[in-house]
């Protein structure tokens, strides 16, 4: 964490269709990085992982002159769903998980929706869901247009934490559909950043990352669970 503001609300991304304004929270040492996804053309939005802060989030949602129709969650870990119980009864919106990750979790609010991958609209915005298992077992990320929100699943520097070996195996898999399906333009929206600011082209992404480089599966999950990473530095967000 810098020792600069502890939020900050980044200028917004402008695309012909959407506009994505980057919120940056905090509570204790930890950072993450949530959006308000706003539909230029009828003003509607989607939150993606509301975490702590309400004040900031809402504070973007009222400058963005968004109404609010729904919660992208990523995952159920607390530091991605911390607000969105409470924001969904604000909003009066629905929260959209992935089936998986709600069965895995047992997590339930007001509103919670249990989703596929099946497409669906926001105004004219259209969100299509990945699944992306690995870090845990229902991780979904979102795409909106050229725009990919990926939670703890893929990060500009890195990818998010596997318990075991065979969680790590799944996440090459889903980090290899990324590979496959995501354009070099498409701009990553991670849950956390180790520097690189958010909404890096997947080009850069692709250079940057060394979980990237790899071709075989089980050397990826070897190097993914190694021994000897330390916690804090695993953690140390910006
Ligand atoms: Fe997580």
């Amino acid at each position: 964490m810098s020792g600069d503001s502890p939020c900050a609300v980044a200028a917004p991304v402008a695309t012909s269709r959407t506009r994505v304004v980057v919120l940056r929270t905090t509570r204790g040492s930890m950072t993450n990085y949530n959006y308000v996804v706003v539909d230029v053309a009828t003003r509607q939005a989607v939150l993606v992982d509301p975490s702590w802060q309400a004040d900031v989030v809402v504070g973007a949602v009222v400058d963005a002159g968004a109404r609010v129709a729904g919660i992208l969650l990523t995952h159920s870990h607390p530091d991605h769903i911390d607000l969105a119980a409470s924001l969904g009864e604000r909003f009066g919106c629905p929260l959209w998980m992935s089936k998986e990750e709600i069965a895995w979790s047992g997590y339930h609010a007001p509103g919670l929706v249990a989703i596929d991958e099946t497409p669906f609209h926001v105004g004219s915005m259209t969100i299509r869901p990945m699944l992306t298992p690995g870090h845990t077992p229902g991780c979904m990320c979102y795409r909106v247009d050229d725009d990919l929100f990926t939670g703890d699943v893929l990060f500009a520097e890195g990818c998010g934490i596997c318990p075991d070996v065979g969680a790590a195996l799944r996440m090459y898999d889903s980090l290899g559909r990324i590979r496959r399906e995501i354009g070099e333009t498409t701009r990553i929206y991670p849950g956390h950043s180790f520097g690189l600011a958010p909404g890096q082209s997947f080009a850069t992404v692709q250079r940057e990352n060394i979980y990237l480089q790899f071709s075989n599966r089980d050397d990826f999950a070897a190097f993914r669970t190694r021994k000897g990473q330390s916690r804090a530095k695993l953690f140390t967000f910006h």
